[in-house]
């Protein structure tokens, strides 16, 4: 009997044993590969994954909660994105350019890679955690913001936004790429073909998703944007490499335009006045947020709407934080003419909110609160959307 071979297992605080860590970790990748069985190289590799032990192992040593998959998958496209002459690298897209990606089963190579460096993997994976910035959520955002334009204007038959100059504050902000959304060329399709778009023609950052929306166009004209600024608890300086690579890194290479998009959105922001993202708590700092964004668009006259956002980070806070927050807003909604609260969460997430049937299984649902001199207009959900902005569904 070899050694230390009758001794109990060695046991994580949560109380699982390395084995049944593994074997939890191995039963993530089935799914994940079942589930993304179409994307070439995510779904392939993962289900690889699931049957080799030596490379799922890699993953057991994430920190409590974020033993996921993309974890894993993060961590190894960091690294070829650092080593482009890597045996896997040639599989990535946002490598090689996705014209020249080539046909086969990636496998072999990535557990080579895998294999080589799994030391640096293990090391990546026990120490970060995701973290994403979606550009195309601009398509959900924009539309939201033309549902707030519409408020109160039902009856009209004018399109026009009736929202005048605002200022805005995105809350769990990331890098902040959400803030420039009026800077990039949005577009909805409807299922019939009829395009709308909105922001900037002339942007080389292309935000599309399709419009399932029934009556009228998803999309309105957006408003000017005087003052922009975010709250982020780990905002990402986009002059800062590392930190732009591993936000990139936890984009999924295999999905069409997604690290093309983030590209193009970093260095239009770059090359612009880039949006300003406040470290810290979106709740205890919701309201320097609001000030910087009011303190920029003072500078360009000054606005009397400022308009909070928060897209998939109010989830990430504990509930009773969520209604802190609503609190908080309602407070700074005192010291400003016109407050708008715009939310793309999943269901259950905002305070507030009433209860729909529609939004039952949606994966993201759009809500607005909306205050005028402190007093709030009835709440409303204003319709749903895929968590990247790939559709949207205005009621
Ligand atoms: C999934 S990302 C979404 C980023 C961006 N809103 C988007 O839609 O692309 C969630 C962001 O919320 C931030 N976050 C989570 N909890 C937070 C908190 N309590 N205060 C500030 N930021 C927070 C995270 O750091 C992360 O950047």
């Amino acid at each position: 009997m070899p050694a230390g071979a009758d001794r109990a297992p060695s046991r994580h605080e949560d109380g699982e044993t390395d084995a049944e860590r593994l074997e939890r970790v191995r039963r993530r990748f089935r799914e994940f590969g079942s589930e993304y069985a179409s994307l070439p190289l995510y779904g392939a590799v993962s289900r690889s994954v699931a049957e080799d032990p030596t490379t799922a192992e890699l993953l057991v040593a994430a920190q409590p909660g974020q033993a996921r998959p993309v974890l894993w998958f993060a961590a190894l496209h960091d690294l070829v994105l650092r080593q482009p002459d890597l045996r896997a690298a040639r599989w990535y897209a946002s490598v090689v350019g996705r014209d020249s990606l080539p046909q086969g089963d990636p496998w072999p190579d990535v557990r080579a890679t895998v294999l080589e460096h799994a030391d640096e993997l293990r090391h990546l994976i026990a120490s970060r955690t995701t973290q994403t910035n979606e550009v195309n959520r601009s398509v959900y955002l924009a539309a939201t913001l033309a549902a707030a334009g519409r408020v109160g204007r039902e009856s009209s038959a004018a399109p026009a936004s009736a929202l005048g100059p605002v200022a805005l504050v995105e809350l769990g902000a990331s890098a902040g790429l959400l803030l420039g959304l009026d800077r990039y060329l949005v577009t909805a399709m409807t299922t019939d073909g009829i395009r709308t778009s909105v922001g900037d023609a002339a942007s080389p950052v292309r935000c599309e998703g399709l419009d399932r929306s029934a009556g009228h166009p998803a999309l309105g004209p957006l408003p000017p944007v005087l003052g922009r600024a975010g709250v982020d608890r780990e905002p990402v300086d986009l002059e800062d490499e590392d930190a732009v690579r591993w936000l990139l890194a936890c984009l999924w290479p295999d999905v069409p335009g997604r690290v093309e998009r983030f590209r193009a959105a970093r260095q239009l922001m770059r090359s612009r006045r880039p949006p300003l993202v406040l470290q810290g708590d979106l709740v205890d700092d919701v309201a320097a947020g609001v000030d910087a964004a009011r303190q920029q668009a003072r500078g360009a006259g000054g606005v009397d709407h400022v308009i909070v956002y928060s897209s998939w980070a109010l989830t990430y806070v504990e509930r009773d934080r969520r209604a802190a927050l609503a609190q908080k807003l309602a407070g700074v909604a005192e010291t400003v003419p016109r407050l708008s609260w715009l939310t793309a969460e999943p269901p259950d997430c905002v305070p507030g909110l009433p209860d729909d049937p529609r939004t039952e299984g949606a994966p993201t649902v759009l809500g607005l609160r909306t205050w005028t001199a402190g007093a709030e207009a009835a709440p409303r959900l204003v319709g749903t959307a895929h968590p990247h902005g790939a559709w949207v569904d205005i009621w």
